[in-house]
C-alpha cells in the first residue's frame, strides 16, 4: 500500500519510522518531511498546508492512505478533500477538527452533552466580555477563540489583566482572526494531564499515556513552547482515571459529535485539570501531539499502519493495541532563542552517534540536508532524542547520553525532562 504522510515534525518522523516497519507498507511519502524523514521516505516539495499540492500528488500517485499529522491541514479540510476522491485517510474532516480549531464550539459541545469543563461564556465583543470579568473576578482565563499556534490562552490574575488580554485579543488583534470571538473561562485549579484516544466515529480505543514539557527552561520556568520533551506512561493517569475520563469526557464527546452531524475519526487529544473532584477538559486537539507521539511510536507493539487503517474504516472496536511495557522518553534541542526569534541553517554533527545508543532514536523535527551529506537546523524544535529503557532513570540517562553526543552549538535542551515521575 502507498502511504503518504503529511508533516514535516518530529510527530511525523516517528509515524514515518512506525508506519515504514509495517509489512502492509510498500512505497512511502512525506509532504514536505524532514532530513530524517528522507531517510526513510521520499520527500515531496508539497507544504502541509497546500491541500491542492497534496491532491493533486495523491491523484497523481494512486496513493492509498494519507496520514495527516498537524492541525492546520485539517482544519482547513484535507480530509474531506480525500473522502470527495474516495482516497482513506487518517484524520478528522474539517467538521471534526473543529474541535481544535474553535474553543467556543467545543465550549457549547462540552455544555450541551454534560462534559465537565470549566464555567465559561463567548464573546464577540470586548464590553460584554470585560462586563463578564467584573462580575466575575480573577483569576480568570481568556481565550482566542480559532487556531493561534498554542499561543491564544491568557490566565490572567487580577481583573485588569484581564481587561487588557482582550483588549490584546479582540482590539489590537494579537492572534489575527483567531480573535475575532474569545471564550472567557473559570481558572481551573488541579494537575494538568494529556489523555488520547483514537476514534472511528463512534468506538474510542484509549492510547496509553504521555506527559509533555511545555515550558522552555528547567523547572518548568519560561515561555510556553510546542513541548519540550515528553514521556510515556504517565503516572498521574491511572487505569481508575483513565476510565472516568473515557466515560465522562470522550464517549460522550464521540456520541455528541455524531449527533451533530460531524461523526469524529481521527485522534483525539484532551487536554485535562484533575483535582479531588475529577477530571475536567481544558481544550481538544484533533491530532497526535508533538512530542507525544514520539514516545507513543517508541512504545507501541502492533502494526501502527493497521491500527491507523482501522480508525479510518470503522473497525476500532475489533482491534486490540499491544504497547511495550518500558518506558519511553523524549528530550526535545531546539534552536537557541525558540520559542522566540532563533538562527537557521546552523550545521548538526553526532548524529550517528546519538543514534547508535543502545534503545535511541533520534527523531528529527526542523531539519534539512545540508551540502555534502549534513544536516542543518531548519527551525526552532529541531531534534526529539527519544530513548526506551526499563524505567524511567535508564530512559533518561540514555537519551541524555545520546543528546551529549549531539554536536550542535546553536541548540539547547531542558536537562530535567521527567522530573514530575522521578518525584513521585
Ligand atoms: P490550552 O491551549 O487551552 O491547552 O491552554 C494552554 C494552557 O493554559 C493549558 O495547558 C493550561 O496550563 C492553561 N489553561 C488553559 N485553560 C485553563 C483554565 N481554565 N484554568 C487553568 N489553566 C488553564
Ligand atoms: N505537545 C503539545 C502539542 O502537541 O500540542
Amino acid at each position: 500500500m502507498k502511504v503518504l504522510v503529511v508533516g514535516s515534525g518530529g510527530r511525523e518522523h516517528s509515524l514515518c519510522w512506525a508506519i515504514a516497519k509495517s509489512p502492509k507498507c510498500s512505497e512511502l511519502f512525506c509532504a514536505p518531511g524532514n532530513a530524517g524523514t528522507a531517510a526513510l521516505a521520499r520527500n515531496l516539495d508539497i507544504e502541509a498546508e497546500d491541500l491542492s499540492g497534496i491532491i493533486g500528488f495523491v491523484k497523481d500517485n494512486a496513493i492509498d492512505f494519507v496520514v495527516v499529522g498537524p492541525e492546520a491541514p485539517l482544519v482547513a479540510g484535507l480530509v474531506d478533500k480525500l473522502d470527495a476522491l474516495g482516497v482513506k485517510s487518517f484524520g478528522p474532516t474539517a467538521a471534526g477538527a473543529e474541535l481544535e480549531g474553535s474553543k467556543a464550539f467545543t465550549k457549547d459541545l462540552c455544555a450541551k452533552y454534560g462534559i465537565p469543563t470549566a464555567d465559561y461564556d463567548r464573546f464577540d465583543e470586548p464590553d460584554a466580555a470585560k462586563e463578564y470579568i467584573r462580575t466575575h473576578g480573577a483569576p480568570i482565563v481568556v481565550k482566542a477563540d480559532g487556531l493561534a499556534a498554542g499561543k491564544g490562552v491568557i490566565i490572567c490574575r487580577n481583573v485588569n489583566e484581564a481587561y487588557a488580554a482582550v483588549d490584546q485579543i479582540m482590539i489590537e488583534e494579537a492572534f489575527g482572526n483567531a480573535g475575532t470571538e474569545i471564550v472567557v473561562e473559570e481558572f481551573l485549579e488541579g494537575e494538568e494531564a494529556s489523555f488520547f484516544a483514537l476514534v472511528d466515529g463512534e468506538s474510542a480505543l484509549p492510547l496509553v499515556g504521555a506527559q509533555d514539557h511545555k515550558r522552555a527552561h528547567d523547572g518548568d520556568e519560561g515561555p510556553n513552547t510546542g513541548g519540550m520533551g515528553a514521556y510515556s506512561p504517565a503516572p498521574i493517569v491511572d487505569q481508575a482515571m483513565a476510565d472516568r475520563v473515557m466515560a465522562e469526557i470522550i464517549e460522550p464527546t464521540i456520541k455528541g459529535m455524531a449527533a451533530e452531524g460531524r461523526p469524529f475519526k481521527g485522534v483525539l487529544y484532551a487536554g485535562l485539570m484533575i483535582d479531588d473532584a475529577g477530571p475536567k477538559l481544558i481544550e481538544y486537539n484533533t491530532r497526535f501531539g508533538d512530542p507525544e507521539c514520539q514516545v507513543m511510536m517508541m512504545r507501541l507493539k502492533s502494526d501502527v499502519l493497521e491500527v491507523l487503517l482501522a480508525c479510518a474504516e470503522g473497525r476500532l472496536a475489533k482491534t486490540k493495541l499491544k504497547w511495550r511495557d518500558d518506558v519511553a522518553m523524549t528530550v526535545v534541542m531546539a534552536a537557541k532563542g525558540y520559542p522566540g526569534k532563533y538562527k537557521k541553517g546552523t550545521e548538526i554533527k553526532g548524529l550517528g552517534a546519538a543514534d547508535a545508543v543502545d534503545g535511541v532514536v533520534v527523531f528529527h523535527a526542523g531539519t534539512a540536508a545540508g551540502p555534502d551529506g549534513t544536516v542543518i537546523a531548519n527551525g526552532g524544535r529541531v531534534l526529539g532524542v527519544t530513548a526506551i529503557g526499563k524505567d524511567v532513570p535508564e530512559a533518561r540517562a540514555r537519551a541524555y547520553e545520546a543528546v551529549d553526543l549531539i554536536d550542535w552549538p546553536e541548540g539547547f535542551c531542558r536537562r530535567d525532562i521527567g522530573w514530575r515521575a522521578i518525584k513521585r
